[in-house]
């Protein structure tokens, strides 16, 4: 419990507008130095002079989350002017709804690129930098409540984000022992500018097999025009960091959903008393692959994992 915000600087992809913008002045206001980055250039420049006229230390850049190379520059330039990072949030997020099976391979890969390429680049950049420094720190990705439910109009968007929801966990499990803290914020409703995100698709994913028209970001727009303030949500974000929570889900309406979701899953499991020797010997043959995982790791990585 507790962590001390006040100096430590943080990362925020998707930083210029809505959930990662109520991050920004969130942390902002704890003291922390703030590096915003972001594909819309403007965005960013509106956000550092916002932060700033709250007397925040920040820094912004122009930032394609799908760009490794860039990443690594970004991660050198915000080191150089705010110090080591030691909060990252994956925020940065595009989505795009229809028909699943009207789908093109460039609608997968630039959903794919962006929320979940978007997380691990901004993970492999700074985690090799920061683990065994000694500073702690956290991780927060953003994924959405799509992380658990799927259906036809949402589909890459939500394979997108159950994928960040198993990467996140992992590298909390694989970041247990550096006491750096890592989170999976799960939003229901936003207020944000998501509708618009069509707008910064990259030419090279041209193909898409969605007529997404003004009409159609109206409506979009409706929607998130309700959503939970973002700050709001970054209190909540806040909260988990202190308590060092893996789940940041602030929405009671979500219970009926993820009830369901889980009772499915458990409804297909057969009773516990059920083929005890198959259970046995299933057991028996994980603990042996265990106990010799944790030895070739030893040998091979100087540590054990699982
Ligand atoms: P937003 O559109 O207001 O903010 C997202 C920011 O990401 C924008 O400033 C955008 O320019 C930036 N971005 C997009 N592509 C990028 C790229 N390739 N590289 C760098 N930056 C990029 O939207 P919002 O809602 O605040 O989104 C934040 C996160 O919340 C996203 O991951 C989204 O999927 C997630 N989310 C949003 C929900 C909502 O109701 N708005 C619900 C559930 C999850």
């Amino acid at each position: 419990m507790g962590f001390e915000f006040a100096g430590r600087t943080a990362f925020i992809t998707g930083g210029a507008s809505g959930a990662g913008f109520g991050q920004a002045q969130v942390f902002g206001r704890l003291g922390c130095k703030v590096c915003i980055a972001d594909i819309r250039g403007e965005a960013v420049a509106d956000a550092i002079g916002r932060l700033r006229g709250e007397g925040i230390e920040c820094h912004g850049m122009e930032l394609d989350v799908t760009d490794r190379e860039a990443f690594a520059a970004a991660a050198d330039e915000a080191e150089q002017v705010l110090g080591p990072v030691t909060m990252l949030f994956g925020t940065a997020g595009v989505s795009i709804f229809g028909p699943l099976e009207n789908a093109t391979y460039d609608d997968y890969d630039w959903i794919f690129d962006v929320n979940f390429g978007g997380v691990v680049n901004l993970m492999q950049t700074f985690v090799p930098r920061r683990i065994g420094h000694g500073q702690g720190g956290c991780i927060v990705n953003t994924a959405s409540l799509g992380a658990f439910f799927a259906n036809s109009g949402s589909g890459i968007y939500s394979a997108s984000k159950f994928a960040v929801h198993g990467i996140t966990m992992a590298m909390r499990d694989a970041l247990k022992g550096y006491g750096i803290g890592v989170s999976v914020v799960c939003p229901a409703n936003i207020k944000s500018n998501i509708a618009e995100s069509i707008r910064t698709r990259p030419e090279r994913y041209g193909q898409s097999g969605y007529a997404v028209d003004e009409r159609e970001i109206a409506a979009l727009h409706e929607i998130y025009s309700q959503g939970m303030e973002p700050e709001e949500l970054a209190g909540h974000v806040r909260q988990a960091i202190e308590e060092n929570r893996f789940y940041v889900i602030p929405y009671p309406e979500a219970r009926p959903m993820l009830e369901s979701i889980f009772q499915q899953a458990l409804d297909a499991l057969p009773p516990s008393e059920h083929d005890r020797e198959g259970q046995e010997k299933r057991h028996k043959a994980m603990m042996r692959y265990i106990e010799a995982r944790k030895a070739m790791d030893t040998e091979r990585y100087g540590k054990s994992t699982r």
